[in-house]
């Protein structure tokens, strides 16, 4: 098969690296790609958000399978452009339907999914510039912390966690009538505050069937022990410890299995892969949130840890056949340690060389943002590297990458010391 993964950061180069372990694989492009995956398949220079553009590159290199990275693609259309279009329909996507990619397109549409389908999750309402008032009055029912959270795609940040009631009011404020995140807060969902541990939940489905992949955690602050302003993501662990057996059976029961039928009951056309972000209350799950593809920085815990056929996995989901794949996962620990350029999440500077690379030898690395220049990789993002270990622990994983990382330096490398040791 020709496959084509659109995207370019350390999921991208982690999805890259386990399907070329596959037999079914005749030629890899990644689009736009990094210096990671330029060494293991052909980076092709794409914009992503240019369907034409896409669709030219399926015909010119035959593809037979898209593999969508980031979310933008999905919500905006990618899966129905490709379908709607007679000379490339039959191409397989992994990834859902513009309909169903609402789930991450829109906070209040997956509120109301869940509700709908009486999955746990934290109470909440929806406002707009029109009842700013009444917005008020629901902030003023609920106790502090206030989570506000503009309805559409906001790169990651459009959730603000107040502490003060008249800073929630001044905030709700700026997001309805400000525009603070643009178009996308011109609605906002005020919801409940949980208090619990978070983890993430992967589950690939072909519209009917699932499979349960790897849990993992991830660590979205910028500075040791959660503190500081948020990022994509600085690290992960995959299992997660504190998800046990009798946890995990609530998760399938009361989260997973109503998801999936939840989809099918609204004819919401769904092949990919559900991330679920969740939150454990007193032992009890709950729904924080839906997105559309996977996780980055899980995935690199997550495939590393899947020892079965990925493109098998992703025809099972196109063909509808995925009660017949064997999914088989390693039992060892995988720990993923992100290093970041200086000032990230803020402003950061590129094109610093990244050395020692070569050194590293019991760890796998995963490129996020690096380019090839002339023979030097350089840094091309706020996330750089992302170095991945297994072990029979969380300590001996983390132990591992936290050894590679003495062997690799940038000019003003950052990263978290702390990866895995709450667990
Ligand atoms: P979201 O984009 O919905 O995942 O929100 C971003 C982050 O805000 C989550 O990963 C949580 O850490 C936090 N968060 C969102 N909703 C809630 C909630 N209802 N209670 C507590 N924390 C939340
Ligand atoms: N690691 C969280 C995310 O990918 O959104």
């Amino acid at each position: 098969m020709n496959i084509l993964i659109l995207g370019s950061g350390g999921r991208e180069h982690a999805i890259a690296y386990k399907i070329v372990q596959s037999n079914l694989l005749n030629n890899l492009f990644i689009a736009p790609g990094n210096a990671g995956t330029s060494k293991i398949g052909k980076n092709l220079n794409l914009n992503i958000s240019d369907f034409n553009a896409i669709k030219q590159t399926i015909l010119e290199h035959k593809i037979d399978l898209v593999f969508v990275g980031p979310e933008d693609p999905l919500v905006n259309g990618i899966h129905d452009f490709i379908l709607q279009n007679q000379d490339i329909k039959h191409v397989k996507v992994f990834g859902p339907q513009k309909k169903a990619a609402q789930l991450e397109g829109s906070k209040e549409f997956t509120k109301e999914f869940l509700f709908r389908h009486h999955i746990p999750t934290a109470k909440y309402q929806s406002f707009t510039a029109d009842n700013l008032e009444k917005g008020y009055q629901f902030l003023e029912t609920l106790d502090a912390p206030y989570v506000l959270k503009a309805d559409g795609l906001a790169a990651g940040k459009g959730v603000l966690i107040l502490n003060d009631l008249q800073e929630a009011k001044t905030e709700l404020k700026e997001m309805l009538t400000n525009q603070k995140f643009g178009e996308a807060s011109n609605k906002v969902v005020i919801e409940e505050f949980l208090d619990g541990i978070e983890l993430s939940c992967f589950v690939v489905t072909d519209g009917k069937n699932y499979k349960i992949l790897p849990y993992a955690k991830d660590y979205k602050r910028i500075n040791e022990g959660d503190k500081g302003l948020n990022t994509g993501g600085m690290g992960a662990v995959s299992p997660v410890s504190f998800a046990d057996k009798i946890f995990l059976n609530k998760v399938e029961e009361r989260i997973i299995k109503p998801t999936i039928n939840g989809l099918q009951k609204d004819s919401l056309p769904y092949k990919g892969v559900v991330f679920i972000g969740l939150i454990k209350v007193n032992n009890e799950p709950f729904v924080i949130e839906y997105n559309v593809r996977f996780g980055d920085p899980e995935t690199e815990v997550i495939i590393p840890r899947i020892k079965s056929d990925l493109l098998e996995l992703f025809n099972a989901v196109a063909e509808e056949k995925l009660d017949q794949y064997h999914l088989e996962i390693d039992e060892r620990t995988a720990v993923t340690v992100m290093l970041v350029s200086g000032g990230y999440p803020e402003k950061y500077e590129k094109n610093k060389e990244i050395l020692g690379l070569e050194n590293v030898k019991d760890s796998i690395i995963f490129h996020a943002g690096t380019k090839s220049d002339t023979n030097k990789t350089v840094t091309n993002g706020g996330r750089v590297l992302a170095i991945t270990s297994y072990g029979n622990d969380v300590k001996e994983a983390t132990k591992k990458s936290y050894e590679s990382i003495e062997k690799i330096t940038f000019d003003k490398m950052n990263y978290r010391t702390d990866i895995g040791f709450d667990l």
